[in-house]
């Protein structure tokens, strides 16, 4: 049986098989055509946490393949009324993929041990893999072949951080991470991420000049994840120097994009300059996630071994 529970063990055959059947579900929608190459399959969707992005474009992504979604919130008692274990065991006899957004990476991990359907991981603390893959997948289409291009992440060293980076990895894509000290990868990523990627070429330091100033792609995120709000007032101050602003983009190529997982802080992470601005990419990135899921999906259900 196999899950996504983060990029870890997917491998770049993987990883090029899924984008493969994205474009072509892409193209194929661009043309009005939707085949139901999954008829009758039923998502689940198990989300602790708010989501606009994840949980539309699964839900809208399985009913072009010819399925179903259901989406199941707190109110089912999950991680209250009975164990991950008896909810996974029970929850997959009705239907055929999980996706589920936690706040412990390990709940995911619980939950795709006990489930006899595929489990993916729609973000946890650890890791947002739908996002690393949809991102990837829209750098390709932007740029072109990626081996030897330069993706910079600009912020905290957190789960879409990683999980970027071990795309990029797998994909030959150079990743620089500028973060303060305390918010870069800790030591057991690093050593995953050495293990993981054969041929790492991995850039870390609190300069966020030195990071963009070769860079194809400019990245950031939030500087407070959610279920962090706690410490908001605190980021803020820590994080300031390394807001993406205009400033900070005159020294990039010109021609780098800019990206961002969504839903932004404006004037905090990004200015308004660099979000609107034609080399942001945010809104057909965001647009991706669709696409490269309903791959994602035919991959796990039809091909995945
Ligand atoms: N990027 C992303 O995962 O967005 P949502 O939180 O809206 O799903
Ligand atoms: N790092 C952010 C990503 C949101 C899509 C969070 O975990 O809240």
């Amino acid at each position: 049986m196999r899950h996504l529970t983060s990029l870890v063990d997917t491998s770049t055959a993987e990883i090029e098989r899924i984008f493969a059947i994205s474009a072509e579900l892409k193209q194929k929608l661009q043309q009005g055509i939707r085949e139901p190459v999954l008829p009758g399959r039923v998502l689940a969707l198990l989300f602790e946490k708010p989501s606009l992005r994840t949980r539309s474009s699964f839900e809208a992504g399985i009913v072009h393949l010819g399925g179903s979604s259901l989406y199941l919130g707190v109110d089912t008692g999950w991680q209250k009324r009975e164990s991950n274990a008896d909810f996974a065991k029970v929850l997959s006899q009705y239907v055929d993929v999980i996706v589920a957004r936690t706040f412990r990476h390990e709940t995911v991990l619980e939950l795709a041990q006990h489930s006899t359907c595929p489990v993916i991981n729609g973000l946890s603390d650890f890791s947002h893999p739908c996002q690393a893959l949809a991102d990837l997948f829209t750098m390709r289409e932007h740029l072109g072949d990626l081996k030897g291009k330069t993706v910079a992440y600009l912020g905290d060293g957190n789960n879409v951080a990683r999980s970027l980076a071990l795309c990029c990895g797998k994909l030959g894509v150079r990743f620089a991470l500028a973060a303060p000290r305390g918010y870069q990868f800790d030591g057991p990523f690093l050593q995953t991420l050495t293990n993981t990627v054969s041929k790492l070429d991995l850039l870390i330091t609190e300069d966020p000049v030195q990071a963009v100033e070769k860079a194809d792609v400019i990245y950031t995120d939030v500087w407070t994840s959610m279920g962090q709000e706690a410490e908001s007032a605190a980021r803020k101050e820590i994080f300031a120097s390394f807001q993406v602003n205009e400033k900070l983009m005159s020294r990039a190529p010109s021609g780098a994009l800019f990206m961002h997982c969504l839903p932004a802080h404006r004037g905090e992470e990004v200015t308004d300059g660099v979000l609107d601005s034609p080399i942001s990419v945010v809104i057909p990135q965001a647009g991706n996630r669709m696409h490269v899921q309903k791959g994602l999906l035919v991959w796990l259900l039809s091909e995945a071994k």
